[in-house]
């Protein structure tokens, strides 16, 4: 494995493609257009002077992982001498399924295909290639560089030769791997956005405020962020979008997202990257101010 392709240059796809680069692979970082490919790399090389100020990296590795990556707008010269390509363009099924169509034909016979999908079924996007026995989930956490887990999913066809490739390949880039198997929201998100959807039902249902919410967790639980900071940083879009996965992949009404997240995502406050969730967010600053909507709420 030397050459990576990774698709998709926004949060997760440049934390993917910065993690491969620093361990010193050739990467190349496909997008739909310029503006997308030059954001992405400015936020690697915010990211890696982060690390330098840390002193967890040294000046010279952060000038080999920028060297190490080239951007493409052409998916077939960005994918055509991919000995794995990391697929993590935005989380729609559509989008997802034709670009894997177009990568089984341009890629050669023994490139593995993987999706950072977080809960897009791996054994449908699998289906759409010539070669399912290839495609493997490669789900990441945010921020990639610094977040330890790998959730490897296996597809209904994926092969245990391409699935240990992939477990050694994670531990390679100072991952702990674990493999899982392809069913809804596969471990992570199966656990992870009932968590959400109840704080937010919590919320919605006038229990207790933002703060005091997010405060039980942080304080009560030693999580590292409340739930509700948590799926603004994940983007509440994309945490409905995982919910509606559950929802119809279980038929369990369980599942069902919080009436006030779809109100949320519908009136386009979708969290950090909006600049407005549960939280308000202003570039530059690292203070927590609970959104205007939800002052004086307990
Ligand atoms: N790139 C590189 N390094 C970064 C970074 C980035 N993007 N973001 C943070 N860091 C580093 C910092 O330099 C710092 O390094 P040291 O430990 O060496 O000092 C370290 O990470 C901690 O950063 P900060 O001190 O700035 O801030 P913090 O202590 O608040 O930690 C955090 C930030 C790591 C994001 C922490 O708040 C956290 O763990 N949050 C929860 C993250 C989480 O749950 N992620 C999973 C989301 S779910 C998902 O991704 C998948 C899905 O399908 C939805």
């Amino acid at each position: 494995m030397k050459n990576i392709t990774v698709i998709g240059s926004g949060t997760m796809g440049n934390g993917i493609a910065h993690t491969f680069a620093q361990y010193g692979f050739t990467v190349s970082l496909v997008d739909v257009n310029e503006a997308a490919l030059s954001k992405g790399l400015q936020t690697i090389a915010n990211n890696l002077d982060r690390q330098v100020k840390k002193g967890s990296i040294t000046e010279q590795v952060k000038a080999d992982t920028l060297a190490n990556i080239t951007t493409y707008t052409d998916l077939t010269a960005g994918a055509q001498n991919a000995d794995l390509v990391v697929e993590a363009a935005t989380e729609n099924p559509d989008i997802k399924l034709n670009l894997f169509k177009q990568l089984s034909d341009i890629c050669g016979e023994d490139t593995i295909l993987a999706s950072n999908t977080s809960s897009i079924s791996i054994t449908r996007i699998a289906s759409v290639t010539k070669k399912p026995g290839n495609v493997i989930g490669m789900h990441f956490m945010n921020p990639v560089p610094v977040m330890k887990l790998v959730e490897v999913i296996r597809g209904y066809s994926t092969t245990n030769e391409v699935t240990s490739t992939i477990m050694a390949l994670s531990r390679h880039l100072g991952k702990d791997p674990v493999e899982v198997n392809d069913y809804p929201g596969f471990v992570a998100n199966r656990i992870l956005m009932p968590m959400i959807n109840e704080a937010i039902y919590t919320l919605y249902e006038g229990v207790a405020g933002v703060h005091e919410i997010d405060t039980v967790m942080k304080l009560g639980m030693a999580h590292p962020m409340g739930p509700l900071q948590l799926a603004d940083f994940i983007g509440l879009d994309v945490c409905l979008a995982i919910l509606n996965v559950l929802h119809s992949g279980f038929g369990n009404p369980k599942y069902a997202p919080c009436p006030l997240l779809v109100n949320m995502v519908t009136a386009g406050s979708t969290g950090v990257k909006s600049g407005n969730g549960f939280y308000k967010y202003t570039p530059g600053s690292k203070e927590l101010v609970v959104a205007d909507k939800f002052n004086g709420e307990s």
